[in-house]
C-alpha cells in the first residue's frame, strides 16, 4: 500500500491548492463551477489555515510530493464536512481512498466520536468510490446550490 503523511496545510502550500482547485475537472465536480481567483483563494486560505473550525491537510507520498489536499470544515460541534481534492497527476492511480481514511482517522483521534460528512455530485464515481471504501455510507439526496446531490456519512 503507498505511503501518505498528513501535514497542517501551510502559507507553502496556498498555490499549489489553488492550482488543484481550478483544474477543469475540479471545477466541473464542485458545486461553484466558476473559477477561483488569486484574491479570493488569498482569503479563504487566510481563513481556514487559521480558524478552530477547519482542517487542512496537505498529502505527501512517500518521496515527499504534495498530491492533494483533505479538508474538514466543522458544522456543528461535532459534525464535520469534509472535501478532497488531488493533484491532476496523482488522479486515477488509487490513492484517494488512503488519503481521506487516513484523514477521517486522524479527524476521529482529534475529535472523539465526531462525525463526518460529505456531499458530491450524482456523476462523481470516483469520489463516491473512494468514500465507500473510506466507510462511508450514502444516506441520501439533497441539493447543494441548487444541484442534485449525494450526500455521504462516516459515523
Ligand atoms: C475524487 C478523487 C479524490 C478520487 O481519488 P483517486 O485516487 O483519483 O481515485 P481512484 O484512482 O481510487 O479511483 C476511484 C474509482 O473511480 C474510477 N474512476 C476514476 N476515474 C474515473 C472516470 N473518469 N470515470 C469513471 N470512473 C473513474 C476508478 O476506476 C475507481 O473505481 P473503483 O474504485 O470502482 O475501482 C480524485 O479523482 C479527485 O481529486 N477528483 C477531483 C476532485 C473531486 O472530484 N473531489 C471530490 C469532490 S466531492
Amino acid at each position: 500500500m503507498s505511503k501518505i503523511r498528513l501535514q497542517a496545510a501551510t502559507e507553502e502550500n496556498e498555490s499549489i491548492i489553488l492550482k488543484w482547485s481550478n483544474d477543469p475537472v475540479t471545477r466541473k465536480m464542485s458545486f461553484n463551477t466558476m473559477t477561483i481567483s488569486k484574491k479570493e483563494h488569498a482569503k479563504w486560505f487566510s481563513f481556514h489555515s487559521k480558524s478552530p473550525s477547519s482542517r487542512l491537510f496537505i498529502a505527501f507520498n512517500d518521496q515527499d510530493v504534495p498530491i492533494g489536499i483533505c479538508r474538514f470544515q466543522r458544522l456543528n460541534s461535532n459534525t464535520w464536512e469534509t472535501g478532497i481534492n488531488l493533484d491532476p497527476e496523482y488522479r486515477g492511480k488509487r490513492l484517494g481512498a488512503i488519503i481521506l481514511h487516513s484523514a477521517c482517522r486522524k479527524m476521529k483521534k482529534d475529535y472523539a466520536d465526531c462525525k463526518i460528512i460529505a456531499h458530491t455530485r450524482p456523476e462523481n464515481i470516483p469520489f463516491r468510490s473512494i468514500a465507500k471504501q473510506a466507510g462511508f455510507i450514502e444516506t441520501g439526496t439533497t441539493s447543494v446550490n441548487d444541484q442534485p446531490a449525494i450526500e455521504l456519512m462516516l459515523t
